[in-house]
């Protein structure tokens, strides 16, 4: 059995698919806690409804950066994961912390990367006229939202949608993605070698396997 660890800062909604999968009969792993920089965060009570050990670790309480993903580094690791999966964990991290977890961090991001890095993927992807828009799982490294792409869902952009109702969608297919990046990886299916995803001992095409409406 593979050990999961998921950081939160929000809603958890996508951590709620996680848990959702993992609480199926004879699947390969369990999610062993999940840690939030913020107390108010929903996710921590959808962790404890579904009796997973939940936490919350706050970056005030913290001098610095650096010394609040040491104490981050130092928490995850009691748990000994195999596998720490960001779920809308709203923190830019060190380089010290994504070395550490090299290989076995993944990211959820709101966008068909390597479009639009960072915040506001919505709202820009309108603004820029795509015509798709969506959600990729990737490997984390140091460069933000720059790791190897795993999957990606992609949803088509209607003229009449906002910035909400494009969320929406995105999010409906961030539930599908995100639990089957996570299975892959639990089934050893998945890996991290120089630099690059790895699936079924093949190594994935830059915008990695593409789901949703072509
Ligand atoms: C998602 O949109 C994800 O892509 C981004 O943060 C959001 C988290 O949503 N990284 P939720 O807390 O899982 O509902």
């Amino acid at each position: 059995m593979k050990r999961i660890l998921v950081l939160i800062s929000g809603s958890g909604s996508n951590l709620q698919a996680l848990l959702d999968m993992s609480s199926q009969d004879g699947y390969p792993a369990s999610i062993v806690a999940v840690i939030s920089n913020r107390a108010d965060a929903y996710g921590l009570e959808r962790a404890r409804l579904a009796g997973v050990p939940a936490l919350c670790l706050n970056h005030r309480d913290y001098a610095s950066r650096e010394a609040y993903d040491q104490a981050l580094m130092a928490c995850i690791d009691e748990h000994q994961p195999d596998l720490v999966v960001l779920a809308g964990f709203m923190r830019i991290l060190t380089e010290d912390f994504t070395r550490h977890y090299s290989g076995r961090l993944l990211n959820i991001h709101p966008s068909l990367l390597p479009k639009f890095k960072g915040l506001h993927t919505h709202a820009r992807a309108l603004e820029a006229g795509e015509q798709w828009h969506g959600a990729s799982v990737h490997f984390v490294t140091a460069e933000l939202d720059g790791g190897p792409v795993i999957i990606q869902g992609r949803v088509a952009i209607d003229a009449q949608d906002t910035a909400d109702t494009l969320a929406q969608r995105v999010h409906q297919i961030e539930h599908q993605i995100y639990p089957q990046a996570v299975t892959w990886f639990c089934q050893d299916r998945l890996q991290w070698r120089d630099g690059q995803a790895w699936l079924d001992g093949q190594p994935l095409p830059a915008e990695g396997i593409q789901v949703g409406a072509n």
